[in-house]
């Protein structure tokens, strides 16, 4: 292994080992951060960990910074069911097949829906949440500069729970929309460029997340 790559995880390994608890099981503070690392923090504003500066960019890289924000939040919250066993796939749910609507009206405008019209609107749908698909999974469409990305921690789109929107969001300190807290989660943890709501990395985003939760009922405000 190259020197660069030992030092970040040496220093992983340090920042871990403080901001975890004792054997004694208490807290310890975090240390202030060192010059040369970056602190990441977590979407709660609360978790952090310490990452050189020199760490190499790379998936394997960013998934360890994940998986030890991951280990402290889920040390944390130990009631939480954060359904890691959906890791495998990148399965992308279906839209809606409205293919009962061949053959009815639309307007006199448009005439009767056909099979063609069907295909279309389905294909246009999947494809903007396969997009959005490609865009959690990927540090670099995320811009993040330290590798992760949102599938890390959110197999799926687990846990990001789209239907509960808008909701107060206490990090946030207002009420959010589900855009404002992926904007603020492509902030922390994934350190990446906050997109305008009209983007289309921010619509697809929208999109492939609402997609994974087809058929859950809508529940705005819950926490
Ligand atoms: C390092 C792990 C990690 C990464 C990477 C991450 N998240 Fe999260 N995310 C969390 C945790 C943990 C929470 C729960 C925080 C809490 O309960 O306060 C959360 C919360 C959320 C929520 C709110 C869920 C709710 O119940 O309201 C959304 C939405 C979300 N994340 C989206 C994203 C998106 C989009 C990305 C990528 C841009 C991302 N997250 C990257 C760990 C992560």
């Amino acid at each position: 292994m190259k020197t660069p790559a030992l030092l970040a995880l040496a220093l992983l390994a340090v920042s871990m080992h403080a901001s975890a608890q004792d054997a004694a099981g208490t807290p310890q503070q975090s240390p202030a951060p060192a010059s040369g690392t970056t602190q990441v923090k977590l979407c709660d504003n609360k978790t952090t960990v310490q990452v050189s500066k020199d760490a190499p960019k790379t998936r394997e890289e960013g998934q360890k910074i994940s998986d030890s924000l991951m280990a402290q939040w889920k040390a944390a919250n130990p009631g939480k069911d954060w359904v890691q066993a959906e890791v495998e796939a990148h399965q992308v749910v279906t839209p809606e097949d409205n293919s009962k609507l061949v053959g009815t009206g639309q307007s006199s405008t448009y005439g009767a829906v056909t099979q063609q019209d069907v295909q279309v609107w389905n294909n246009e749908t999947y494809k903007m949440a396969v997009y959005g698909s490609t865009v959690f999974h990927s540090s670099d469409e995320l811009g993040s500069d330290i590798a992760v990305s949102c599938d890390m921690c959110h197999p799926r789109a687990a846990n990001t729970h789209p239907e509960t929107y808008p909701k107060f969001q206490p990090q946030l300190g207002r009420v959010a929309l589900l855009r404002d807290m992926i904007n603020w989660c492509i902030e922390h943890p994934v350190r990446g460029k906050v997109l305008a709501p009209d983007d289309p990395k921010m619509r697809a985003l929208e999109a492939y997340i609402l997609a994974q939760r087809k058929g859950v009922p809508l529940d705005y405000g819950k926490r």
